[in-house]
């Protein structure tokens, strides 16, 4: 099969997957640059995010909630979206799953301040609900710019959302957690939502075999 051919199948894949999310129409790409284009600073993304009111999530929100850790991280953390603890201090990953990731973190042997963390949504969903199709549609573009910015080697998605959003498939995290994936040439992890490990603590196991594979591949590199 040719490279265009290929190109063109995967394209109408995408759009096919989209459609049946319900969605109606392709977000303005506001990452969209030539190739040669130099990536924006984390700080022009959030610039362009601004006091963003492109989807409903605004309304409810207190604080647009866009990422944190280091600009230059080898590894990156996806979540879904904000809950409450995240919305009101304004960071990801803040709440009782949260420090459950920075223990994660930790027993990697790394530091909260040098991996990057941020989520699929950048307001909090009412009630804690995922971001629905039209909202992570509208938000995703700015989280491809800071995944293009920061280049990590590794990301982990944590849990389906983030899993099922950034590599726009509709498969079960049950089945996929545990093996690489790649999102534009780079290694992708899906495992477990930490949330998810509260209420489940015997999924911490998987979770760390997971984790292990994370972590052996940033030090062979
Ligand atoms: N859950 C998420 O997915 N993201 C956060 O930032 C906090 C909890």
């Amino acid at each position: 099969m040719s490279d265009i051919t290929k190109l063109v199948q995967d394209l109408k894949q995408s759009l096919l997957y989209q459609k049946q999310l319900g969605l109606e129409w392709v977000p303005k790409g506001e990452s969209k640059k030539g190739g040669s284009e130099k990536p924006k600073t984390l700080e022009e993304i959030r610039a362009e995010i601004g006091d963003c009111k492109r989807c409903r999530l605004c309304e409810g929100r207190k604080n647009i909630v866009f990422g944190v850790g280091s600009p230059k991280a080898q590894l990156m953390f996806i979540g879904e979206g904000p809950g409450r603890d995240e919305d009101i201090q304004g960071e990801p990953f803040v709440g009782r799953a949260g420090q459950l990731l920075t223990k994660i973190i930790e027993a990697m042997g790394l530091k909260r301040s040098t991996v990057y963390i941020a989520n699929i949504a950048k307001c909090r969903p009412p009630e804690n609900r995922a971001p629905l199709p039209d909202e992570a549609a509208t938000c995703i573009p700015f989280l491809h710019q800071q995944i293009e910015t920061i280049k990590p080697k590794v990301i982990v998605c944590l849990g389906s959302v983030a899993f099922q959003y950034l590599l726009e498939t509709d498969q079960k995290i049950s089945a996929m957690r545990g093996q690489w994936q790649e999102f534009r040439g780079i290694k992708v992890m899906p495992t477990y939502h930490p949330a998810f490990l509260l209420r489940n603590p015997d999924a911490k196991r998987p979770v760390w075999e997971d984790m292990k594979k994370v972590r052996d591949l940033l030090q062979k590199t």
